[in-house]
């Protein structure tokens, strides 16, 4: 008995984790949205393209785990995680790779529950979704010259490690 309390604890969860998952895909939507717009730096315009890149592939994404939860029978969330904002071209580019930092390390999480859930064709799409997110962080990593995996960054100390 206390198993099948405990599969159904662990659904739960995984259930949980995967409406927040979906929460902070609307955030990245909303923040790539308006970075992409607002980066007015000649040195940021490469960056500016590739973060409308990364807007198309955050829609993917809530469009893929909200089908997953439909497929769980769960009704997917709507509200976003709170936005962040700036005018400052390097504040936008830190609040993106925060978001990426955080999305990454709630995946890494996701793929393990999925699995011990024995959720393989979820484990398999989360996994295709995070290759994305790491490039999204090399990517913002690579314009703010700091190194992409964030738990080297927070190890060095410095900038962005909340
Ligand atoms: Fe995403
Ligand atoms: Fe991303």
């Amino acid at each position: 008995m206390s198993n099948d309390k405990d599969e159904a604890a662990a659904r739960k969860q995984l259930v949980q984790g995967l409406q927040d998952d979906l929460a902070r895909e609307y955030k990245a939507i909303i923040q790539y949205i308006i970075f992409s717009q607002k980066l007015d730096k000649a040195q940021y315009m490469n960056i500016a393209d590739q973060l409308k890149i990364h807007a198309h592939q955050e829609l993917d994404h809530a469009l893929a785990i909200a089908r997953q939860l439909d497929y769980l029978g769960v009704y997917p969330v709507h509200m976003p995680k709170p936005v962040e904002v700036s005018e400052d071209n390097e504040e936008m580019l830190w609040a993106d790779l925060r978001a990426e930092d955080d999305t990454i390390n709630n995946y890494r999480e996701r793929i393990r529950q999925a699995e011990a859930a024995g959720e393989i064709a979820l484990a398999e799409i989360l996994k295709g979704i995070i290759t994305q997110e790491q490039d999204h962080q090399i990517d913002l990593a690579t314009a703010l010259g700091v190194v992409p995996d964030s738990r080297i960054r927070r190890e060095k100390g410095g900038k962005g490690k909340k």
